[in-house]
C-alpha cells in the first residue's frame, strides 16, 4: 500500500513556488503513476465552458471532452464526492477510453470552493481501489487543492 501521507507531503515539496497549473497537475499524474502500481491511466479532467476537459495525465490517449453527469468523471463531478468503481464493465454510463480499464476511482478537485476538475485512476485489475485508497488520494487531492495557483 502506498504511504499516501508522504505522498501529498512530495507533492507540497515539488510543487513550491511552481507557477503554474499546468506544470503542478503535470507533475502530479507523474508522481502517483511512479508510485501507484496496477495501473493503466492516471490524470486530470479539468472544468471548462461547463464540461470537463482532458488535462495532465499519464496513460494512452484519452477523449478530450466529457460533459457533467457523464461516465464517471462526469458523475463524481455533479455529485461533488469520489465514486470508486469496482467493475467499469457494469457502471452505467462508463467511457472506455482504453479497454485495459477494469476499475477506477474519481477523486472531484475544488480551488477557491468551486469545483475546478477530477483526478481520474483506472486500473487493468477489478475492484483495485480499497477505502483506503480513497482515503489516501483524497488526502493527497486536499494537499493539491492548497498548492494550485
Ligand atoms: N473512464 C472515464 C473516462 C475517462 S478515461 O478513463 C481516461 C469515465 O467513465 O469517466
Amino acid at each position: 500500500m502506498v504511504n499516501y501521507e508522504e505522498l501529498a507531503e512530495e507533492l507540497r515539496t515539488i510543487s513550491e513556488g511552481v507557477g503554474y497549473d499546468v506544470s503542478i497537475l503535470s507533475n502530479a499524474s507523474a508522481l502517483l503513476w511512479e508510485r501507484m502500481d496496477r495501473l493503466n491511466w492516471c490524470g486530470f479532467y479539468l472544468v471548462r465552458d461547463g464540461k470537463l476537459i482532458l488535462g495532465p495525465f499519464q496513460g494512452k490517449i484519452a477523449c478530450t471532452e466529457i460533459a457533467f453527469g457523464d461516465g464517471v468523471c462526469g458523475t463524481a463531478a455533479v455529485r461533488g464526492e469520489s465514486v470508486v468503481v469496482e467493475d467499469v464493465h457494469v457502471f452505467s454510463g462508463h467511457i472506455a477510453c482504453d479497454s485495459a480499464s477494469n476499475s477506477e476511482i474519481v477523486v472531484p478537485v475544488r480551488k477557491g470552493g468551486a469545483l475546478y476538475g477530477v483526478l481520474d485512476i483506472d486500473s487493468p485489475e477489478f475492484a483495485r481501489f480499497s477505502d483506503e485508497d480513497r482515503v489516501g488520494l483524497e488526502g493527497v487531492v486536499r494537499a493539491l487543492e492548497e498548492v494550485l495557483v
